[in-house]
Formats: C-alpha cells, sequence, structure tokens
C-alpha cells in the first residue's frame, strides 16, 4: 500500500514477512547507515523481525522513482515505537519526514507514536527539533573492563538459592513468566513472548551456558542472559554483554540482582573475554547502582524521542 511520496521518494507499508530482496536491501542500508554514522540505526529487535512473518509490526520502505531503498521505518503497532533511517547519501531531502509521519499513522490509537535515535547522534537531535519531538526516555550503554573489575564487587547468592543453566525447549515459558513480572513496566522487555525467545536461541551468539537461572526450592525466582559478540562487531576483539538481568518480584531486596550481575560477569570472565556491555534505562537507579558497584562506565546513549513528555518506565537490563 502506498502512504505517501514526496519529489524524492514513494513510502510503501508491508505487514508480515517483506520480500526477500526487500529484507536484504533494508539490512543493506542499515550497514551504509552503521558505518557513515558509527551506530547501528535498528536495534536486535526490529532486525529479527525484520524476516518474521507473525511480527506485530509495520514496515515502511522508502524507494525513489527507480526503484532504490533510501529509507526504512519499522513500527511497532504495539508498543507505539518505530526505528527508522535514511541512507546517508540521501539525507535532508525530506525523506525522513515523510517516512515519520507515516509511521505516527501506525501507531495504536490514542498513543504517541515514540521514534529510538541510537547514538543520540547530532543529525536525530536535528531531525527530532523540526519534527516537533523531544527527549522522553535515556538507555545508557555502560561498559565494563574486566580488569578493573573491583574484587569486592563479587556478591554470592543469597542464602536457599541455586544456580543453574537454561534448557532450551524446557525452561522458556518459566523464563517468560517471570521476565515479565520482572519488567512488568517495561514496554519493550515486559513483552517478551516465547516465539522471541526460541527466535534468540536460533541466533549463532545463543549459548545455554551463558544463561544461569535462580531458583529457590525448584521456582525460577530470576535469571541472567550473557551474551558473546564476535570479534569485528562491537570491537576487533570479542565482547561480552549482560544482556538481560531480571529477579521476580516476590524475590525482590535480597540481593538477587547484583549475584545474578556478579554471575553473568564471573561467566564472561571464564570465557576469556576483556571486555562487557550492557543497556540500562538511565532512571532505573537500582540497576545503574548495582552496575556502576561492578565498575562500568558510561560508553553511550540512545534516547527515545516523542511528541509528548511521558515519564520514563523503569529498567532495560535489569527488571526488579
Ligand atoms: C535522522 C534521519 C532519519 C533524518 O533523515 P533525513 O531524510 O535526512 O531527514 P529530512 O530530510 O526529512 O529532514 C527534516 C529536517 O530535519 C532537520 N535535519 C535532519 N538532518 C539534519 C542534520 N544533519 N543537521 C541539521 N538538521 C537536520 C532539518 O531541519 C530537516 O529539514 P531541512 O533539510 O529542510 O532543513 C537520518 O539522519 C538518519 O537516518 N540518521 C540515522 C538513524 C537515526 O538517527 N534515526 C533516528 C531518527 S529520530
Amino acid at each position: 500500500m502506498v502512504e505517501g511520496t514526496n519529489a524524492q521518494v514513494t513510502i510503501t507499508a508491508t505487514r508480515g514477512r517483506p520480500d526477500d530482496a526487500t529484507v536484504s536491501q533494508v539490512r543493506a542500508l542499515a550497514a551504509r547507515a552503521h558505518d557513515v554514522d558509527g551506530v547501528a540505526p535498528l536495534s536486535e529487535q526490529p532486525l529479527l523481525r525484520l524476516a518474521d512473518p507473525a511480527a506485530p509490526v509495520v514496515h515502511l520502505t522508502a524507494r525513489t522513482p527507480g526503484g532504490d531503498l533510501v529509507g526504512y521505518a519499522q513500527v511497532d503497532t504495539e508498543a507505539a515505537s518505530a526505528e527508522l533511517v535514511v541512507d546517508p547519501p540521501h539525507r535532508r531531502r525530506g525523506t525522513g519526514r515523510t517516512l515519520l509521519d507515516a509511521a505516527r499513522t501506525h501507531g495504536a490509537a490514542g498513543t504517541t507514536l515514540k521514534v529510538w535515535a541510537h547514538g543520540d547522534l547530532p543529525p536525530a537531535r536535528a531531525f527530532a527539533a523540526a519534527t516537533g519531538l523531544a527527549v522522553v526516555r535515556e538507555l545508557r550503554k555502560l561498559r565494563l573492563d574486566l580488569a578493573t573489575r573491583p574484587d569486592t564487587a563479587r556478591r554470592a547468592l543469597p542464602p536457599g538459592t541455586t544456580l543453574r543453566t537454561f534448557v532450551p525447549g524446557q525452561d522458556e515459558e518459566a523464563w517468560r513468566r517471570v521476565n515479565a513480572r520482572a519488567f512488568a513496566h517495561h514496554p519493550e522487555q515486559g513483552r517478551l513472548t516465547v516465539a522471541d525467545v526460541r527466535a534468540r536461541e536460533r541466533e549463532p551468539w545463543f549459548d545455554p551456558a551463558g544463561f544461569l537461572l535462580a531458583e529457590r526450592d525448584g521456582v525460577l525466582v530470576g535469571s541472567v542472559w550473557t551474551k558473546v559478540h564476535p570479534a569485528g562487531t562491537e570491537a576487533d576483539a570479542p565482547v561480552g554483554e549482560i544482556y538481560v538481568v531480571g529477579v521476580d518480584p516476590d524475590a525482590q531486596g535480597t540481593g538477587l540482582g547484583a549475584a545474578l550481575t556478579s554471575a553473568g560477569l564471573d561467566h564472561l570472565a571464564s570465557r576469556g573475554l576483556a571486555t562487557v556491555v550492557l543497556y540500562v534505562d538511565a532512571d532505573n537507579t537500582a540497576a545503574v547502582r548495582t552496575y556502576d558497584r561492578q565498575g562500568f562506565v558510561r560508553a553511550a546513549t540512545d534516547v527515545m524521542l516523542a511528541s509528548d513528555t511521558e515519564g520514563s518506565p523503569a529498567g532495560a537490563t535489569m527488571g526488579s
């Protein structure tokens, strides 16, 4: 369906999986923008959803009259959020604005569309100012040099808590339930489904040895999921990530979040990694303090933009 045009491009909307050629063109466009901007314009979830026929998203493509893909936006219709990118040589011609106008018509009724700007780069800030968007949420990327991790930061598991690795095919639903409770107020993380977990299990980075579940009396009360980015993606050497730490609200206040973070870092250190990254909402004070104690420092910032000033929800990496 044609959604809009300007002198430069025609915008088309697709629900369900775009055709194979479009999927590869969007990946190539995102890679070109990453090279020029130094930051990936689309995060993991939209990249996975690009090829998922059942994802609750609308794909908006901006093509020149010759058919070249020069812009792309993906709208999460449930969260009313979007990620948006314009091919660097085709910027400042109104394509971003036309894509944003089309994206705004696809959010849930009565909600304001939120747009992620990864890296909080000057062009995105200028674009936001020109299109009436303001920062409503700040997501920080933190980095830890494992060699500088203070020994005193190690935290033991609370009494009565045991740790084991995730078993694919068995633990998805229990993990989803605790994750949804831990991240009840988080717009993306709290909505992960069993299908989302399975999609990640199929990714080359997935390793159950780095996905640790904390149990009390055989009941799941929290988890730490780690990831290893191969050399050449985050940095020249492989980089670890504390991907998600979640603690069931009933197990809050027992030091489990800190102990799980510590166990995740021990696991990544045992893999010989030198650097670990993670993402956390700037206003999640408990999580920010926990990571600060482990020696994490700020490496980058992503901002969520919207045309109103609604409050920021808590928790990105850590839900408790
Ligand atoms: C942000 C982005 C989508 C803008 O796309 P675009 O097609 O260049 O945007 P438009 O041409 O529609 O720009 C609309 C207005 O935004 C402002 N703007 C956009 N880029 C700007 C820049 N680099 N410097 C100053 N102002 C800028 C201008 O006011 C512009 O109007 P003008 O060209 O008439 O002065 C593009 O730079 C991009 O893909 N960046 C990387 C991904 C990203 O940050 N996405 C998040 C977007 S919130």
